[in-house]
């Protein structure tokens, strides 16, 4: 691993330092001659400052811990990160990704959180028909859609995947007029759309769609708007830094105990503890909740919170899947990165049983087949409530793979 003030000397390095040690007796022969294999360069790009940071900071760690738990050695060969922080923003997308494409030639593309980002990375990558990226947050529709590449795979959701399941949960709540606001960007766009198309289809209204831009956190002006209005409830997204600050103010204008809050997960999800009491009884959707009664999310959950002292998230889990697909894909090439059609092929018949959010696997598309799950917030934390869609697909419009 390069040197990075991300990733200072922890219990991570004494664990990585044991299993590589276990796992050099297990070399292939044809590693055994050799000194050191060379080492997979896993890149990444991710946020690791400004609102975003958290996401990025978590997705890292999900993932560094599934490759410590494969002894930080992927077919026999080490383990190499190049970190960059894509401060989300798409601007500085194209040359991040060249950055790493290009002068550190990765092996895996790891990243973004952002959709605007992935989009910029994406095209590149595909246009280049390689390394493998694989997208472990950004939703952008189009990434599995019609821009959907051969070698650009995604472990998280589809924006539509998140907002869809949720339109019917406020309309199953009685709710006949909401109002929607979010970012203006793909990701804010594009969630709420998925809610509003499933919510009007069962006969409700939307009233306003509220844009904020991106990332800024001034929304006073929006709240008084929203009194104003008078909707039944209001479905909404944010994440990170800018998701704390919405809810606090949600709740200190009054609104809270007026007009329901709803959202895709993410508006709580890693930062309920931040927000308090305002984000008690919050309703959202999402592909993971704390208290998933899986082995699997037991195991994931203690090795996380032992490895670096906090809860685990659902950007974590994505960081984690993210390193089961590198682990599966490389054991079926047996280590030979230069192979990446076959590590294509690979992917794309991924299935994740042992997922601490439940089994998934990848569509056609390249994109999670997974359940959604209601869940509130109490006290801080997530709750299970029910099923919200099982085994949701996107509709992968436009995509001609497969
Ligand atoms: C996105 O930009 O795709 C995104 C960012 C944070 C949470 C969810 C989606």
């Amino acid at each position: 691993m390069r040197a990075s003030p991300l990733f200072g000397p922890s219990r991570r390095q004494v664990l990585r330092g044991a299993g590589a040690a276990a796992v050099a007796t297990l070399l292939p022969r044809r590693f055994a001659a050799a000194a050191r294999p060379a080492p997979v360069r896993i890149g990444l790009l991710l946020p690791y400052s400004g609102t975003y940071a958290m996401l990025g900071t978590a997705i890292t760690d999900g993932l560094k811990l599934r490759l410590a738990e494969a002894g930080e050695t992927l077919a026999g060969r080490p383990v190499d990160y190049i970190a960059v922080d894509s401060e989300a923003s798409p601007p500085q997308a194209p040359q991040n990704t060249r950055k790493l494409v290009v002068r550190d030639r990765v092996d895996f593309l790891v990243g973004p959180v952002h959709s605007g980002v992935a989009l910029a990375m994406a095209q590149i990558v595909a246009a280049r028909g390689g390394p493998i990226m694989i997208i472990p947050n950004a939703g952008a529709n189009a990434l599995t859609r019609e821009l959907c590449a051969r070698n650009v795979f995604r472990a998280s959701f589809s924006n539509w995947q998140t907002g869809y399941p949720c339109g019917k949960v406020m309309a199953d709540d009685g709710h006949r007029r909401i109002v929607t606001i979010t970012w203006r960007y793909a990701a804010g766009d594009e969630i709420m759309g998925g809610g509003a198309e499933h919510f009007e289809a069962l006969g409700g209204r939307v009233d306003k769609h509220i844009r904020v831009p991106f990332p800024d956190v001034s929304f006073q002006p929006h709240l008084s708007e929203i009194a104003a209005l008078a909707p039944d409830a209001v479905f909404a997204f944010f994440s990170g830094g800018g998701a704390v600050q919405f809810v606090r103010d949600y709740a200190a204008a009054g609104l809270k105990d007026r007009i329901p809050l709803y959202g895709p997960g993410f508006l709580t999800e890693g930062v309920a503890a931040a927000q308090g009491a305002a984000a008690d009884g919050i309703r959202s959707t999402l592909h993971y909740v704390d208290d998933l009664d899986l082995p699997a999310n037991r195991r994931f959950r203690d090795a996380y919170r032992l490895a670096y002292g906090r809860e685990a998230d659902v950007f974590a889990v994505q960081g984690y899947d993210t390193g089961t697909l590198i682990v599966q894909a490389m054991a079926a090439v047996d280590g030979d990165t230069a192979a990446v059609a076959d590590i294509a092929r690979a992917l794309e018949g991924a299935r994740l049983d042992d997922s601490p959010r439940g089994p998934w696997r990848m569509s056609p598309a390249h994109n999670p087949v997974q359940t959604f799950y209601l869940r509130d917030v109490q006290e801080g934390r997530h709750r299970f409530l029910g099923i919200a869609a099982e085994a949701l697909a996107d509709p992968a419009i436009g995509c001609a793979l497969g």
